[in-house]
Formats: structure tokens, sequence, C-alpha cells
């Protein structure tokens, strides 16, 4: 994600927090990594595409598991990489609770991100990893789902386009429900932290 977008990127999500209104306040709000808003308020739902062994899934693929949603692309050249190397690192943390977690890499960039780049990409940071791509309409429908802004950003010097894209991780309960969002920059501790106690909770 480019660095003038990514304020553009938190306007965006500030917008919506306050669309939001008193609700997430109200409802013990903002915790020290993760947002709760509450399930009145639609972010996810149904999404139909292809994981990296090539397989069609859907969300209900991954149903009676917590879903760690993330949309980026494999030529990223900073952002996605942190932001996944963090939730390897959380689930690490997490021990044998982390089979609880699907963690799903799902690509904003379907024109380069095949099943096979994918595959190798999400490799490189843990084998837990699943990447998720489909067609153009099919990432527009999830991405639009989510509320993942992204964009083709121009190439100047490059042949290599990159892409501007949000960058919040969504967890979804086993239920498929929306359940918290983390900013980027989220540190693995604090991660870890968010899901032992959603885990545990539930
Ligand atoms: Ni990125």
């Amino acid at each position: 994600m480019l660095r003038r977008f990514r304020w553009f990127a938190y306007g965006l999500i500030a917008v919506a927090l306050l669309a939001w209104g008193g609700y997430w306040l109200g409802e013990g709000g903002m915790q020290r990594a993760g947002v709760s808003v509450p399930g009145a308020v639609s972010v996810g739902g149904p999404f139909s595409l292809t994981d990296t062994t090539g397989k069609p899934v859907t969300d209900a693929t991954y149903r009676g598991r917590w879903m760690l949603v993330y949309f980026g692309y494999t030529f990223c050249p900073d952002v996605c990489p942190t932001e996944l190397q963090t939730v390897s690192a959380a689930l690490d943390k997490l021990g044998p609770d982390a089979n609880k977690i699907v963690p799903l890499f799902i690509t904003i960039d379907p024109e380069r991100d095949t099943v096979a780049t994918l595959a190798d990409y999400v490799k490189l940071f843990d084998d837990r990893l699943i990447g998720l791509t489909g067609t153009d309409a099919q990432i527009a429908a999830a991405a639009r789902d989510y509320r993942v802004y992204y964009a083709k950003a121009t190439p100047k010097d490059s042949t290599n386009y990159l892409m501007d894209h949000s960058s919040f991780l969504y967890l979804m309960g086993p239920d498929g429900q929306f359940r918290a969002l983390f900013r980027p920059g989220t540190t693995a501790a604090e991660l870890a932290d968010a899901l032992r106690t959603r885990l545990q909770a539930s």
C-alpha cells in the first residue's frame, strides 16, 4: 500500500466508524487491539473463490472455524508481507488454539495472482495460510462485502503496476459473522492476545 493512500484508507475507515457512531463506542468500542463492531453492521459475507490447491471454495467451506481474512496481493512491496508475517507469528503464539483459525489471504490482483503464484507466495509465510483468488467479479464482490478498497496504481517508470489497497485484518466467527477488525501495524503479540480472548469467550 502506498503511503499517500494509507492516509486515505485511514480516512475511509474513520468515516465508516463515525457512521457506525455510538454503536461501537457503547459496546466497549476500541480495545487494545481490534475494534468491536455490533452484529447489525455488515462486514463480510458470502464469497465464491478458488483456493491455492485450485479447488472452488466459499465462505461456508470454513464454517465452524474462525476466519482471519486479509486482502492484498503478492507483488505488494511492503504492507502485505509485514501483515502476513504478523499473522504467522500470532498463530505461532496461540499454540494449539491456532487450529481453530483459518488464515485467508484474498488477492485483490487476480490478473497476476493466479492459483500457482498465490500458492508459492503463501508458503513463504506460513503453511497454514490459504490464498484465494478468483475472477475479477468474484474478487470485486468479496472486497465490496468486506469494505475493502483497492485500485490499480498508475505505473510510471516500471512495467509492474502496484495496487493501492486498504489493509485490515478481519476476524470472522465460526458462524461466519464479523467479530473484529485489526488495524495495520497491530503487533503479533497484540493480535495473538486479542484472538485468544475471542476464542476463549466463544
Ligand atoms: Ni499490500
